[in-house]
């Protein structure tokens, strides 16, 4: 038996892909999103900008894959300063601002990864902190 539902979900996915560049670039597809950049002023990512706007997606399922199945917690250092492979612990020690960061993009492309069903996001971090 087919799965419908992931048919359907593989295709859109797949037209996505394949028209990435059309619509990335911004033609017919509205004003480009501004993500902000870190707040704390870090002007390097773990990756070159273009490569991460390609495939921060894979990278994060890599880092995940090396933590969770190969136990490898091994660090990444950009500019000077380890950060461990993780989501809270590395992507949002810089990106702090997931709304005006990861959420532009994404709202922008229709996308909506569902990591922070279980990964706290800082503002909710914050909030906890406050009460
Ligand atoms: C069902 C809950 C759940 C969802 C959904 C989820 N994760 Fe996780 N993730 C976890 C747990 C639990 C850990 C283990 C935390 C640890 O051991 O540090 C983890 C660990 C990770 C790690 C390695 C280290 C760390 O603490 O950050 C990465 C990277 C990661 N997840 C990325 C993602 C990404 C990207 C998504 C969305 C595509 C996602 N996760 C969705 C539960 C989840
Ligand atoms: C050390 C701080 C730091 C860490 C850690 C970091 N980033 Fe970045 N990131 C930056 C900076 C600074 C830029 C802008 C770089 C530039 O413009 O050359 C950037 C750029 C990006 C971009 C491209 C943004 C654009 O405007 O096109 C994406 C996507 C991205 N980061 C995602 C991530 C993800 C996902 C992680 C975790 C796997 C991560 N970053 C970890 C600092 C960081
Ligand atoms: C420069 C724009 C941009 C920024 C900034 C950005 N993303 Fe994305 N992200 C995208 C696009 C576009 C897609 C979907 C396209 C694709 O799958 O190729 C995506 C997809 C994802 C996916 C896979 C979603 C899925 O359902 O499979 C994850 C996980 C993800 N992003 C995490 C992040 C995180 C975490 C941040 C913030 C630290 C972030 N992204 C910032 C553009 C961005």
């Amino acid at each position: 038996m087919y799965n419908k539902g992931l048919i359907v979900s593989g295709l859109v996915i797949f037209v996505l892909l394949v028209t990435f560049p059309i619509w990335f670039n911004g033609l017919d597809a509205g004003p480009l999103p501004k993500p902000e950049l870190p707040p704390g002023g870090e002007k390097e990512c773990v990756a070159p900008a273009a490569e991460m706007r390609d495939s921060h997606m894979q990278l994060l399922n890599e880092w995940r894959d090396d933590v969770l199945r190969n136990s490898d917690r091994v660090t990444v250092t950009v500019g000077g300063k380890e950060y461990q492979k993780g989501l809270q612990i590395a992507c949002m020690q810089c990106h702090s601002n997931k709304e005006k960061f990861c959420d532009t993009c994404h709202e922008y492309a229709a996308v909506s990864p569902t990591c922070w069903d279980c990964h706290i996001t800082p503002t909710e971090l914050a909030k906890k902190e406050a009460q």
